[in-house]
């Protein structure tokens, strides 16, 4: 038998949060230590802490290709996905009642939507195929002169599909060009480039601890002339659309961070996707029984997310069994491993029962070495062995 390199630790749960990058952590300090002050007020103090919310702020529309004042800060992608869509649903609802989304959105997306439905809107579900994508087509057919508003996300966090986003834009707006449109591409910015110019995108979501920045951070992406109504009131922080004091130092390191990824990321996404490939090769070819859950490669897949489903064997079981020797995965989405019944995303793929059971995801970070692949591919099939 081969020998294992030493490893202590594999973490290959990216998808719920990424270790935060030192010089990310090192900036934040700094900005916390010396940088205190309220970007509100009018001293000195006041002054440093806006200078480094607007560089950030200049920073991050710099990497979209857009303008600083179409960059609102938020809390997460939570809330820059709820700023979204009831922000803009709500503001634009005497344009029309009908939304459009997709059953495999992530849960800051769909809860708002089934929000608004209790409102009064009428919302269209675009159902994915058995890879998970969504028809541009069947999006264009279910638009109506209604239609005000589709959210459709770029990179779905359990299953790695990758929705045609230009194409998507372009079938929903011969339609209605009216019709805004809002992409969720929380799991997509750093690794998979979408420019909202480029693509036809009006609205857009980020959230900064997925991209190697820390927790509770986000942003969202507003076209100019697009107007929304907020969720908080208070003090008329960023242009009165998101009130509360700022988060200058996770601002900053959010901003340093979408840098980083930014450097050299073609070169970076074609070595996540090779770890994925050569993770996935050794564990089919151990286990030809695996089935992959959305597309495998491509330029439909993430380069970083890897749904994998074990029939007759239970996705939890192998996630702590393999947590036993250090490697560290998920059965589905952060937010659903501790809510009851199978994932929604699995089901709108319509798996059967077994299949849905034995479902685990694997989301990959450039921090992974290629001895860490190896030795948690060759943990997986020596757990996948000993539970059947
Ligand atoms: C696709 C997607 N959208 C939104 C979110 C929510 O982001 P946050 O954790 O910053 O609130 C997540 C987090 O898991 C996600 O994967």
């Amino acid at each position: 038998m081969t020998r294992l390199p030493q490893i202590t630790e594999v973490y290959l749960d990216n998808s719920a949060t990424s270790p935060v990058f030192p010089e990310v952590l090192r900036l934040m300090e700094k900005v916390m230590q010396e940088e205190y002050g309220n970007p509100s007020s009018l001293h000195r103090r006041g002054s440093g802490a806006h200078r480094i919310m607007e560089g950030a702020r200049q920073t991050l529309a710099g990497l979209l290709c857009v303008s600083s004042e179409e960059i609102i800060f938020t809390s997460g992608g939570t809330e820059a996905n709820n700023l979204a869509v009831l922000g803009l649903a709500r503001r634009h609802r005497r344009r029309g009642n009908h939304l459009i989304t997709s059953l495999i959105e992530h849960p800051s997306v769909l809860e708002p939507f089934q929000q608004l439905e209790n409102e009064g809107f009428h919302v269209t579900y675009l159902p994915p195929d058995e890879r998970g994508l969504i028809d541009p087509e069947t999006a264009a057919e279910a638009v109506t002169p209604e239609t005000i508003l589709a959210s459709i996300m770029h990179i779905n966090n359990e299953i790695g599909s990758l929705q045609p986003i230009h194409r998507l834009s372009r079938a929903l707006k011969s339609r209605n060009p009216r019709l805004i449109f809002h992409v969720d591409a929380v799991q997509s910015f750093g690794k998979i480039p979408l420019l909202p110019g480029e693509a036809g995108v009006d609205a857009l979501s980020l959230s900064a601890h997925k991209f190697h920045g820390p927790r509770g951070v986000g942003a969202l992406y507003l076209r100019r002339g697009i107007k929304l109504e907020p969720l908080s009131r208070g003090g008329g922080q960023e242009r009165g659309l998101r009130a509360g004091t700022e988060n200058t130092p996770g601002v900053a390191g959010m901003a340093l961070a979408a840098r980083l990824c930014h450097e050299e990321q073609q070169q970076k996404t074609e070595r996540l996707s090779f770890l994925k490939a050569r993770f996935l090769a050794a564990v089919e070819q151990a286990h030809p029984q695996v089935k992959v859950n959305g597309p495998r490669n491509g330029k439909e897949a993430a380069p970083h997310i890897l749904n994998l489903s074990f029939p007759g064997l239970k996705g939890e079981l192998i996630l702590h069994a393999l947590e036993e020797a250090h490697v560290y995965i998920s059965t589905a989405s952060a937010c659903h491993a501790h809510k009851k019944g199978p994932s929604h995303v699995l089901q709108a793929l319509k798996l059967d029962q077994p299949h849905l059971e034995g479902a685990i995801r694997i989301s990959l970070s450039l921090q992974n070495t290629l001895e860490q692949i190896d030795y948690a591919a060759a943990k997986l099939i020596r757990v996948v062995q000993e539970l059947s």
